[in-house]
């Protein structure tokens, strides 16, 4: 390889290129998305895990949108969609792995509520370097390149991202979202009884990835879900991160499906106590165990 071909392929990784190109597709998914104007709900397509996980045409219409603007940009880049899964890019090899839900917050959306975002996150090497979260009901745009700070796009503005800091779990202000199992759901509405009396109030915003963008704007203090896909928290987490917040799950593992906490440094280590010892592990075993009761009553 020639030196000006090395420099081409590093030029192909900077987080901040990465992060124009999702915006852009972020910017028009959302113009997308926001132009459905029917008098009736928009058409339910599909459902998933359960009757209420459900897919409408405008998540595919997105996500086809989203997926074929980044690869008129980057063709050799593989792309994980919430919609379609994973699809490789062309023959070349890329370091470059887009993560995309086309809408999140399906629900606030099919109910004409506005916190639904598109959520855009790149990844170099496994790692997430650049992060979009499209608001259109809001009409702000969150963004975050590793290393370079979280930032608010409204209209012409553009505003530095801090959380919240030195919010004592007893004043804290925390969100969270429950998963569409039924089984799921009792468990988290178990957690969140007891996690109650801790804390200032809860939140249910019904978007993950704005939640976490409300972190890394101070409107919430705090954030913790179990059962997250992904393509919720991959743009939103990084985002919270860049915001100064910290990011992670129980007991130093990283942020994962298994559960994902947000929270200023301070807070977080208090809500990770909490939380660990109410053990929202408990959750796949105990579904487990409900499931087998029931098969077993079948
Ligand atoms: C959901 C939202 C919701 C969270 C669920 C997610 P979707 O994503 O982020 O806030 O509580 O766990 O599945 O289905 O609207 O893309
Ligand atoms: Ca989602
Ligand atoms: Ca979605």
């Amino acid at each position: 390889m020639t030196a000006s071909q090395g420099q081409g392929r590093d030029q192909d990784l900077d987080a901040e290129a990465l992060l124009r190109i999702g915006v852009a597709a972020a910017s028009e998914a959302g113009r997308l998305l926001a132009s459905w104007r029917g008098d009736e709900r928009p058409e339910v397509v599909h459902t998933k895990s359960s009757p209420t996980d459900v897919v409408t045409a405008m998540d595919r219409r997105a996500e086809a949108l989203i997926t074929s603007r980044i690869r008129a940009h980057r063709p050799a880049d593989a792309v994980l969609g919430e919609e379609g899964g994973q699809t490789d890019g062309g023959t070349e090899d890329s370091r470059v792995r887009w993560v995309v839900d086309p809408l999140d917050g399906t629900v606030n959306y099919l109910y004409g509520l506005h916190d639904w975002a598109v959520s855009i996150a790149a990844e170099v090497d496994g790692a997430v370097v650049a992060g979009v979260v499209e608001v259109p009901g809001r009409g702000e745009t969150f963004t975050a390149a590793a290393g370079h700070g979280a930032w608010l796009h409204r209209g012409a503005a553009r505003l530095a991202l801090r959380c919240s800091a030195g919010v004592p779990l007893g004043r804290a202000l925390v969100g969270t979202g429950f998963g569409y199992d039924a089984g799921r759901r009792q468990i988290q509405g178990e957690v969140v009884a007891a996690l109650l009396p801790y804390v200032r109030d809860i939140r249910r915003g019904g978007s993950a990835a704005v939640d976490l963008c409300s972190v890394a704007a101070g409107r919430l203090d705090a954030f913790y879900e179990r059962g997250l896909n992904y393509w919720d928290y991959a743009a939103g987490g990084l985002i919270a991160r860049e915001a100064g917040a910290t990011v992670g799950g129980l007991a130093g593992r990283p942020e994962s499906p298994s559960l994902t906490v947000a929270a200023g440094p301070g807070l977080y280590q208090q809500l990770e106590a909490v939380l660990s010892r109410l053990n929202p592990e408990r959750d796949a075993s105990r579904s487990q165990e409900r499931d087998a009761l029931q098969d077993r009553g079948r």
